[in-house]
């Protein structure tokens, strides 16, 4: 048995905060019966119901994408702008982990295993990002230092773990900054960058964990395999089942 909204989670139907959200709304029956309280347990035979729909324990799906550029990393957009899942030719109800902006490129896992996803997202699991920036400007060593010192974002504080300068063009004044960081806010590296002066012209997500980019070109897709999927597992310190 195990409880209502990390079964409605694990689906792929929603997060597990949105479940407990539509849990809350009354939104979710048991075998015909409204639940509105949090903890309750269900089975395999146990009929779910979400606005309506049947939950099933959809095959989970296990994907790494290029993301390119001019996509936006939702399920659907209400601009009805291409978004990440259209590259992917699936059934499945697979949603990305994180978010990259319309004009990021990178890597992007996408997937429909609602436990492996939120344990890549939670910030505890200190998952390493790795992004590219090319930036209007050439940092000084202080301000290289601040990024990983820590900056002030939207009221919280973030930094780098790591930090590097390379390939200074002093023609066109611009420079390219590798910096991993750990959590996922929003134009979180853009706007550390921001904070010492930096305006971002190009970020590219060169990794997530180990996972790289090789052997694919912008838009292309590969499912993960096996081992990668434990590793992943094990990265956010979970057995897998
Ligand atoms: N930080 C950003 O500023 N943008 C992204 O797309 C990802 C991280």
């Amino acid at each position: 048995m195990e409880r209502l909204q990390k079964v409605i989670a694990s689906s792929g139907y929603c997060s597990r905060r949105k479940a407990e959200e539509l849990i809350g709304k009354g939104l979710v029956t048991v075998n015909g019966e409204t639940v509105r309280e949090m903890g309750v347990r269900v089975g395999p035979k146990d009929e779910i119901l979400v606005e309506g729909n049947a939950i099933s324990k959809e095959a989970k799906e296990y994907y790494l994408l290029y993301k390119p550029r001019g996509v936006v990393t939702t399920v659907s957009d209400d601009k009805h702008r291409k978004t990440v899942v259209d590259l992917i030719p699936t059934t499945a109800r697979i949603y990305p982990v994180g978010r990259l902006d319309y004009d990021t490129t990178g890597v992007l896992i996408l997937t429909n295993d609602g436990t492996l996803a939120n344990g890549l997202m939670h910030p505890k699991n200190r998952i390493d990002k790795c992004y590219v920036a090319k930036v209007n400007g050439v940092p000084d060593a202080k301000g290289l230092k601040l990024l990983q010192r820590g900056i002030v974002v939207d009221r919280m504080k973030v930094r780098a773990s790591r930090v590097k300068m390379k390939k200074v063009d002093k023609k066109n004044n611009t420079c390219m900054i590798y910096l991993t960081i750990h959590d996922g806010r929003n134009h979180q590296v853009k706007k550390m960058l921001e904070c010492i002066g930096s305006e971002v012209l190009k970020l590219k997500r060169e990794s997530v964990s180990f996972l790289t980019l090789d052997g694919l070109n912008s838009g292309e897709y590969r499912r993960l395999n096996p081992k990668e999927i434990h590793k992943l597992y094990h990265e956010i310190g979970i057995n897998q089942k």
